[in-house]
């Protein structure tokens, strides 16, 4: 696959993969993508996963085509990018490895040597020539180890972008690029927010017209959606308006309270999502939770704690700094109900968040006093700022695109006072589209 005349794509597709870093189901498989620059000097962006060594040694020998092979920049230290490493140095002894100094030192601990003699090291700012092609390096921290580095072909326009801007599932499955960009971004970026931020400020400085990831599609239009996506995901801001409904049941009795909750909210015109924690994909819960406005927490109380699903819910929420939105807690029990106190105080470190006034408490299973509190509960979550299905505005709006960086504002009029959240531009930037 060309990505440009001199870039082509040569990484590979993983059907067989069980867990995605130990943990992560993906049900589509997984993408580790790999690209080759063929110019006066002849460079590698990234290794692949170590089942797949071969396939990628095979791709860069046949794009090569008898070429001599210059450098292999390293930009992530993840072994599903860096496992094939040592294998390249054996089959191409003669290229340097360009990477940061932070990388170096973790191939080190990876294979026990930190390929001194091949090192070519760069930083912030730092570029490398490969003849028409000029390579300018940005340090990317956390985004998603602290050795990262994102590379910018300032020829094509090209951002390499290491693990930002990928997704699970492998090339060769068409889904759609949101759901499992968010899964995959809440989940193993979604700790490191304002990292994020921090390179989303220095890409918007660049000219780029085609991302590069480390997995997933290259994307080549419309890259103002996918800044987007990022800059609301990397802020901790909703991305949408809606209640979602993450509860444990034993017996039942939770459950039914969490259904005549959703009921009563879909009755009001909100969107609800209902996840039970025992039986979803984990990911994909705590997926929805950062993608919706407001959170209900529903579970019983278990060993004068709380039921196990629950608590390593809410620690994968507070760890990846869940903020910005409002939560609700229905708590069941049938001698002494601790739960609701107890899900509240898991957040107490958590910022920004707004904690519904009306708390439910089942006895066991519901009777008039809780449905009551459910009831009261449910008008409290419609109401406010819940934009109900029946209030959304309708019909087509127009779209506004800023000719820097792609970004898209969609409504009847592009304000005067306009300033694009991505590259700080004023309204005189934007161009109507289609
Ligand atoms: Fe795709 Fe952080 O490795």
């Amino acid at each position: 696959m060309y990505i440009s005349n001199d870039i082509r794509y040569i990484g590979v597709n993983d059907h067989k993969i069980d867990l995605f870093e130990g943990q992560y189901v993906v049900p589509n498989g997984m993408a580790y993508n790999s690209y080759i620059i063929m110019d006066e000097k002849t460079a590698v962006m990234d290794s692949v996963d170590g089942n797949f060594t071969q396939e990628w040694l095979d791709k860069i020998a046949a794009e090569l085509n008898g070429r001599k092979l210059d450098y292999l920049v390293v930009q992530h230290m993840e072994p599903d990018h860096s496992a094939s490493i040592l294998d390249f140095t054996k089959a191409y002894p003669e290229a340097k490895i360009v990477s940061s100094s932070k990388a170096f030192a973790m191939m080190k601990n990876f294979f026990g040597t930190d390929f001194a003699e091949k090192q070519v090291v760069v930083n912030e700012g730092s570029k490398l020539c490969l003849g028409k092609h000029e390579l300018n390096f940005v340090t990317a921290p956390m985004v998603h180890w602290p050795e990262v580095i994102m590379t910018y072909d300032s020829t094509d326009k090209v951002l390499f972008s290491a693990d930002a801007f990928g997704k699970f599932g492998a090339l060769d499955v068409e889904e759609d690029w949101a759901c499992e960009a968010r899964r995959y971004y809440i989940g193993i970026v979604g700790k490191y927010g304002s990292q994020v931020q921090a390179v989303l400020r220095k890409a918007a400085k660049l000219d780029i017209a085609t991302i590069c990831p480390l997995h997933g599609p290259v994307l080549s239009e419309n890259l103002g959606y996918y800044i987007n996506l990022y800059d609301i995901w990397s802020s901790y801001r909703p991305e949408e308006e809606g209640v979602v409904i993450a509860y444990t049941s034993i017996y039942g009795n939770t459950k039914k309270a969490v259904m005549q909750l959703a009921e009563q909210l879909e009755a009001k015109g909100c969107k609800v999502v209902v996840n039970d924690l025992a039986r979803c994909d984990w990911a994909e819960a705590v997926e929805d939770a950062f993608r919706y406005s407001k959170l209900v927490l529903a579970t019983t109380t278990y060993n004068a704690d709380i039921f196990p699903f629950m608590r390593q819910f809410i620690d994968h929420l507070t760890e990846r700094n869940f903020s910005n939105r409002t939560v609700a807690f229905i708590e069941n029990g049938t001698w002494a109900p601790v739960a609701a106190k107890i899900m509240k105080g898991m957040f107490e470190k958590s910022k920004e968040l707004t904690f519904a006034e009306n708390t439910v408490k089942i006895m066991s299973a519901l009777n008039a006093e809780s449905s009551a509190q459910l009831a009261a509960l449910a008008e409290e979550l419609a109401a406010g700022s819940i934009e109900t299905v029946e209030e959304a505005p309708k019909g087509p709006s127009k779209r506004f695109e800023c000719s820097v960086c792609g970004y898209i504002y969609e409504g009847e009029t592009l304000p005067e006072d306009f300033v694009c959240p991505i590259c700080q531009l004023g309204a005189e930037v934007f161009e109507e589209i289609e």
